[in-house]
């Protein structure tokens, strides 16, 4: 294990770490969980450290996580409302006093505290894929101290880390786990493509048995399916896409069906910048939704993901979600959420 290669990296896309590291950091979430359930407390691990935290979009458990961590770390965490500061702009974006240049803002956040983490998504970089990765990247450049991504419009790497410490505590590794992310039917398709970019990219790294299953039109980022693929030939896991809901459910392990916009979501050149289209998509496809029936096609131990907020009713049963006890496949989402904490104080131990 060595921790020390870890102190001062920004944690901006699971690309940005190896295996090994990944690995690491989900022993030393195992280790912080197992303390805190012991009553072993470690509030000086990060004694009198601030994270800043800039929230573009809304959020209950990335925040929630976060500020507990760092009080249970002994730090604090900052919570910042890009509408009630100078709101960070990139170059070219700017208005003036109504925004701060970026590199302004990471400068003289890096004056004052440990760690920036950022939320940035959809409307507020307006459905440009790629434009609030884009802006992580300037804080990053800018900044000293660490930056953590909270989730962009690529990538949701906390989220994905809870998701894989959810399946080795569930199955006891990776090898031989059947991981089908699928997508599913909501009413909104102001949806992010980061959760099942971040979990394929995760699930194919740790050598999974990897299934993405979706409907024709919402196809995920193809540098991410390469990388995907990439990691599967390396890792001895597997991967491979189904348009056929039932084919890419059977037998698996893990059935994580969500929703994600399609490419035709963002703006030209990558998409079309057309809601009205991606709705129409989205409305051919309600029938993409997990229910008991989908979960009897699963294995018999399979466990149910969701990194929530789920539409219930519409991506996923009542029945199914809340089922959170056997015999036979359960709802895991619970687990998943809780393991944002301890995930979280893994990486911000780790590189703060
Ligand atoms: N899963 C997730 O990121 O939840 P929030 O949007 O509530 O932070």
């Amino acid at each position: 294990m060595k921790t020390t290669t870890f102190k001062g990296r920004d944690f901006l896309a699971e690309t940005d770490f190896t295996r090994e590291e990944i690995e690491t950091i989900l022993d030393v979430a195992l280790e912080l969980k197992r303390d805190r359930a012991m009553g072993v407390y470690h509030d000086q691990l990060l004694r009198s450290k601030t994270l800043f935290m800039i929230f573009y979009n809304q959020s209950l458990r990335t925040r929630n996580s976060f500020e507990a961590g760092m009080t249970q770390l002994g730090g604090h965490a900052h919570f910042l409302d890009p509408g009630k500061i100078y709101t960070p702009a990139l170059e070219g974006k700017e208005v003036a006093y109504s925004t701060e240049r970026v590199s302004d803002v990471a400068r003289v956040l890096d004056r004052m505290g440990d760690a920036i983490a950022i939320r940035c998504y959809g409307d507020p970089v307006d459905w440009e894929y790629g434009g609030a990765h884009n802006l992580l990247k300037e804080f990053a450049r800018w900044a000293d101290i660490p930056v953590l991504n909270m989730e962009d419009d690529i990538y949701h790497p906390f989220q994905g880390l809870a998701d894989v410490l959810t399946v080795k505590e569930k199955f006891g590794g990776f090898s031989g786990v059947n991981f089908t992310m699928s997508w599913a039917y909501s009413p909104s398709v102001h949806k992010p493509r980061a959760v099942p970019q971040s979990a394929i990219l995760y699930a194919s790294m740790l050598g999974m048995n990897v299934t993405l299953a979706h409907p024709e039109g919402m196809e995920l980022d193809p540098a991410i399916i390469a990388q995907c693929n990439e990691y599967a030939r390396v890792s001895n896991g597997k991967f491979r896409i189904t348009n056929d809901f039932e084919d890419g459910v059977r037998n698996a392990h893990v059935v994580y069906p969500k929703a994600w916009c399609p490419v035709v979501m963002f703006k030209q050149p990558v998409g079309e910048d057309d809601p009205k289209k991606a709705q129409a998509i989205f409305d051919e496809h309600k029938d993409w939704k997990c229910t008991q029936e989908t979960m009897a096609l699963a294995d018999k131990n399979a466990i149910y993901m969701h990194c929530l907020p789920a539409d219930r009713g519409f991506e996923v049963a009542n029945d199914v979600i809340d089922k959170t006890e056997g015999p036979g496949w359960v709802s895991a989402v619970f687990d998943e959420a809780e393991n944002r904490l301890h995930v979280q104080k893994a990486v911000m131990s780790l590189v703060m």
